[in-house]
C-alpha cells in the first residue's frame, strides 16, 4: 500500500474499538504515527497497539474520559510530547445512550444523557479547541457525526442526533476559522455499522437497514475510507464537507 500520510501525525478519540480502531489501523497503514484515546477498554486499546506495531507502525494509546472537558489540553500535549507534533485529528469517540426512549418518557435516565451530550458534544469541542492551537498547516480535522446528525429518521434519537448536528455545524465553524492556516475541517456522516456502538431493538433495527440504499449495515473499515480519504493530500482543496458513509440513508 502507498502511504500518503508518511510523516504525519494524527490523534484518533476512541480508537480501541469499532471505527475508530478501523481508522487507527488505516492511517498507520498510509503511513501516519497514530495516537488514540480510550476510556475504559485497556486490553483493547493496547491489542490494536500491538497489531499496528506488529506491522511495523507507530501507535499509542492515551486513556482520556472525553466526557471531561478539562482533560482536552492535557491529552493534546500527551500527542505532541509523544510524536512530535500533529497533524490529523479525528474526532470519533462517542457514546449513544437513551436510543428508542421519547423525549416525553418519565423513567428517561437524564444523567445518562447529559453524560452523552458531554462526551459527544462539549467533549469534541474541548478537543477540537486544544488541537486547533498545535495543528500544523496543511492539517486536517475530521468529525464522525452519523446519518441522524442530518435527519432524525426514528423516534427515540433526539438527545443522540442533537449532539452530532451540533458537532457537525461546529466543525463547519472550524473549517472557516481555520482554513487561512491551511487546515481543512470535514464531516463524515457515518452509518450503521457491524460491531459498532449498540444497535437499536431488531424491530427499529430493520426499519432502519430497510430505509437504506444499500439495504445492509456498513462494516467500519467502509466507513474508515472515507476518513482516511479526508485526511490525505489528496482532499487538500475539500473543506467544509459533509460526506455522506452510511449506505445511503438520506438518498
Ligand atoms: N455504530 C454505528 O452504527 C454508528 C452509526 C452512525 C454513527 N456512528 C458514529 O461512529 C463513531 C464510532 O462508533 P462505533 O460504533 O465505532 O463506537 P464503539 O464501537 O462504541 O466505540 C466507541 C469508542 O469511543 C470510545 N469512547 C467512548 N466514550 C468515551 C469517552 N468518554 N472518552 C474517550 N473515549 C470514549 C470507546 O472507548 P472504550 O472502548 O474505552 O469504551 C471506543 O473506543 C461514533 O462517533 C458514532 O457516533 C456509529
Amino acid at each position: 500500500m502507498s502511504k500518503p500520510l508518511a510523516g504525519k501525525v494524527a490523534l484518533v478519540t476512541g480508537g480501541s474499538r469499532g471505527l475508530g480502531a478501523a481508522t487507527v489501523r488505516l492511517l498507520a497503514e498510509q503511513g501516519a504515527d497514530v495516537a488514540f484515546t480510550y476510556v475504559s477498554s485497556e486490553k483493547q486499546a493496547q491489542a490494536v497497539v500491538d497489531e499496528v506495531h506488529g506491522k511495523g507502525a507507530k501507535a499509542v494509546a492515551f486513556k482520556s474520559d472525553q466526557a471531561d472537558t478539562s482533560r482536552a489540553p492535557a491529552l493534546i500535549d500527551d500527542v505532541v510530547a509523544h510524536f512530535g507534533g500533529l497533524d490529523i485529528l479525528v474526532n470519533n469517540a462517542a457514546i449513544a445512550t437513551g436510543q428508542g426512549r421519547t423525549v416525553d418518557d418519565p423513567d428517561a435516565d437524564t444523567a445518562a444523557l447529559d453524560r452523552m451530550h458531554a462526551t459527544n458534544y462539549l467533549g469534541v469541542i474541548a478537543v477540537i479547541r486544544a488541537a486547533s492551537r498545535v495543528l500544523r498547516a496543511d492539517g486536517r480535522i475530521i468529525t464522525v457525526s452519523s446519518g441522524l446528525g442530518s435527519r432524525v429518521g426514528t423516534p427515540g434519537a433526539a438527545d443522540y442526533a442533537a449532539t452530532k448536528s451540533g458537532i457537525e455545524r461546529y466543525t463547519m465553524g472550524v473549517a472557516r476559522d481555520l482554513g487561512p492556516r491551511n487546515i481543512t475541517a470535514n464531516v463524515v456522516e457515518a452509518g450503521l455499522m457491524e460491531g459498532g456502538m449498540k444497535t437499536p431493538d431488531p424491530e427499529t433495527l430493520k426499519t432502519l437497514v430497510g430505509s437504506l440504499s444499500l439495504q445492509r449495515m456498513g462494516h467500519p473499515e467502509e466507513i474508515a475510507v472515507a476518513i482516511a480519504f479526508l485526511a490525505s493530500p489528496a482532499a487538500s482543496y475539500v473543506t467544509g464537507a459533509v460526506l455522506d458513509a452510511h449506505g445511503g440513508y438520506n438518498a
